[in-house]
């Protein structure tokens, strides 16, 4: 399976709208396994409306969980036990585009975190990191983390306003690709974040 994990330094920092551009741009399918929080409109339903008119495509989650929280916890409210094996890759079209919930040590289980996952997995992880105080420590944290389970790191991709002395620092420090910042988009809409992406998001410079 060819494909990428969509992660990041913590929850609402906009995975979710980078894995929607990425799923367009690459006519990918995008896969949220667990969903936490079901009040809001869901992350597989944002990348629908983001991806329409693209061919992209959109499966269903694995787990649909009422609480707005980490897995572990909303599974527990729920009272259900997740099953690992409805946690691998599902048979799809390749490029498949995975989004984990939150960062990178998130529980999914009450033994298994998110980057266990992904090193099962097996597919090279993007980082969104947002420009905004405390980036560089929490993207080089999370490198440290990914890189420790053996998970390939494709690259880094920011969201918010420039911030070149934190992404410089980022890039020095860890060693891993640049693959460009996200602008903030008002309106979000799927031509407007195709035609960002296009012009902001270097996939040409992937590890
Ligand atoms: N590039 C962007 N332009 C405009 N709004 C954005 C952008 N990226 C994220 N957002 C908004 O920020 C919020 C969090 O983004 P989201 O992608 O859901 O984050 P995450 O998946 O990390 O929780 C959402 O309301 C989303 O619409
Ligand atoms: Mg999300």
């Amino acid at each position: 399976m060819k494909g990428f994990i969509v992660t990041g330094t913590d929850t609402g920092i906009g995975k979710t709208v980078f894995a929607a551009g990425l799923t367009a741009a690459l006519r990918g399918t995008y896969w949220k396994p667990v969903q936490s929080g079901l009040e809001e409109e869901t992350d597989t339903e944002v990348v629908a409306r983001l991806c329409a008119g693209t061919g992209a495509q959109v499966l269903p989650e694995a787990y649909r969980l009422k609480t707005p929280c980490s897995p572990h916890e909303a599974a527990r409210i729920d009272g259900i036990t997740m099953d690992c094996d409805r946690l691998k890759l599902p048979a799809a079209e390749d490029p498949l585009i995975v989004e984990g919930a939150g960062g990178v040590l998130v529980p999914y289980t009450d033994d298994l975190l998110a980057a266990d996952l992904f090193s099962c997995w097996a597919l090279p992880a993007i980082i969104v990191a947002r420009t905004a105080l405390g980036t560089i420590s929490h993207t080089l944290l999370t490198v440290e983390a990914l890189k420790a389970r053996g998970v390939l790191i494709a690259g880094v991709v920011f969201t918010g306003e420039e911030e070149p002395v934190a992404q410089r620092a980022i890039a020095h420090f860890s060693g891993v690709a640049q693959l460009g910042r996200l602008p903030q988009l008002e309106p979000l809409d799927a031509a407007g974040l195709s035609a960002a992406f296009a012009t902001n998001i270097r996939l040409d410079l992937m590890a």
